[in-house]
């Protein structure tokens, strides 16, 4: 087993060791005020055991629930949004092959806006079909998700008949308060619990990440072992990797470099990067201060947000997520004619041709004046994405605290909801 790596070399031209050292000095306290509960938000702080704290008994309940699902149907509808539907949408894309046919039911996702053309579609795909569904809410109130379900639940009784349709219907909510938990009681689901003291963007390693993803048929174990193993770590090491991350961002941050872009050579990884942006984006942007968090996919965005990058204002810098080694092996065939000029690429692997992508990109950028971190996965499995998932969600947690904001509430969220709700006319 080894760890991913993480690498600032190339952050070194544009802050000082100096300057990150104060970070550092500073991530010490607010580390100890995670680990002592001292820190703002602390009620929130149930994120920091998750891996330690699922029991067998937990992981086997899911699994169970997740077997019994697959059988009985071609599609599971996940409804959710936010904390409750990125890190399964994350875990999913990034281990399902791109254009196999799924072994077992295929896995969408809805809830997450509010499209009528998307569940008019939604509606229309699982029309005939054995569907079933996973409705995710904390609050059990949040707009997107219930409207959907909604109209899934209608649909799905429609088809298959009341009765049928409790068998098929699995709520994942607070163990007593909310709509979704009065609903779900009185209609006899089969619910799981979020527990109180897990906000939504730290809940992936909850049944709310690990009961989708075992839907799709990916190992929940290795997610967790891989958590557990960051954790133990973060334990032995006093958080290297998430301190030394936190306060390289920070320093960056206080040099005037305000956006941060995570990148991916591997599409796979472009809903980690959504996942990434929720998490960093909820936590840290407050009060009027916060790290801008953006995403790109590498190479494509290269022909396009890879102009701004190389020429545009000086105030970003870049994570890449790094994947050592792909999952295939395919290398670039010779060509008698050779009209596109690639010969000399023949025989190499198309990997060894992303790699010098990203690192040819990166000395450019860095010389670009865009600093430049790398984190660093051996491979792309569920046990590297656990270790992924938890290192982040420290870092997180430290970052928001060197900020001195509370990394986890979202009082800004309700804004929106505010102005809808009395557009829609809802009464008081
Ligand atoms: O991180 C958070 O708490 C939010 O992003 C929530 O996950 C999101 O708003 C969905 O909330 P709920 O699960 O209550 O429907």
């Amino acid at each position: 087993m080894r760890y991913i790596e993480l690498d600032y070399a190339n952050v070194l031209p544009f802050v000082s060791a100096e300057e990150i050292e104060v970070q550092r000095k500073n991530a010490q306290h607010v580390l100890k005020s995670l680990r002592d509960g001292t820190c703002r938000g602390n009620d929130f702080l149930g994120w920091m055991n998750l891996p330690v704290e699922i029991g067998e008994e937990d992981l086997n309940r899911v699994e169970i629930c997740a077997r019994k699902l697959r059988e009985r149907t071609d599609v599971v509808v996940v409804v959710g949004i936010g904390g409750s539907y990125l890190g399964a949408k994350a875990v999913i894309e990034a281990m399902s092959d791109s254009f196999a046919v799924c072994d077992g039911p295929r896995v969408v996702f809805a809830g997450n806006n509010v499209s009528e053309d998307y569940l008019y579609e939604l509606r229309r795909y699982i029309e005939h079909k054995r569907f079933g569904i996973c409705v995710i809410s904390k609050s059990g109130t949040t707009t997107e998700p219930a409207v959907a379900f909604r109209l899934l639940k209608e649909q799905l009784e429609r088809q298959v008949g009341k009765e049928a349709a409790r068998e098929l219907i699995v709520a994942i909510t607070d163990k007593e308060k909310g709509a979704l938990r009065t609903l779900a009681d009185r209609e006899g689901y089969e619910t799981f619990i979020i527990p109180d003291n897990v906000g939504g963007r730290y809940s992936v390693l909850t049944p709310v990440g690990l009961l989708p993803v075992a839907l799709a048929g990916f190992d929940i174990r290795g997610l967790v072992r891989g958590a557990v193993d960051m954790r133990a770590r973060c334990e032995e090491k006093n958080a290297d990797l998430p301190m030394d991350y936190a306060s390289v961002r920070n320093a960056l941050y206080q040099a005037g470099f305000t956006i941060e872009i995570t990148v991916n050579y591997n599409p796979k990884l472009h809903y980690v990067g959504e996942w990434w942006k929720q998490l960093y984006g909820e936590s840290e942007g407050k009060e009027n201060k916060g790290i801008f968090p953006a995403s790109v996919d590498f190479t494509t965005d290269l022909h396009s947000m890879g102009q701004y990058i190389q020429q545009g204002r000086r105030d970003l810098f870049e994570t890449v997520i790094s994947v050592e080694r792909p999952r295939y092996e395919l290398v670039v065939p010779e060509d008698a004619e050779n009209l596109d000029k690639l010969n000399f690429l023949a025989g190499k692997r198309i990997d060894e041709v992303n790699k010098m992508a990203e690192l040819g990109t990166r000395m450019a950028h860095v010389d670009g004046g865009v600093p430049n971190l790398r984190v660093v996965m051996p491979e792309l499995s569920e046990y590297y994405l656990g270790q992924l998932f938890y290192f982040y969600e420290m870092a997180c947690a430290i970052s928001g605290g060197l900020l001195g904001v509370n990394a986890f509430d979202q009082p800004g969220v309700e804004a929106y909801k505010k102005n809808m709700f009395r557009l829609l006319g809802k009464p008081e």
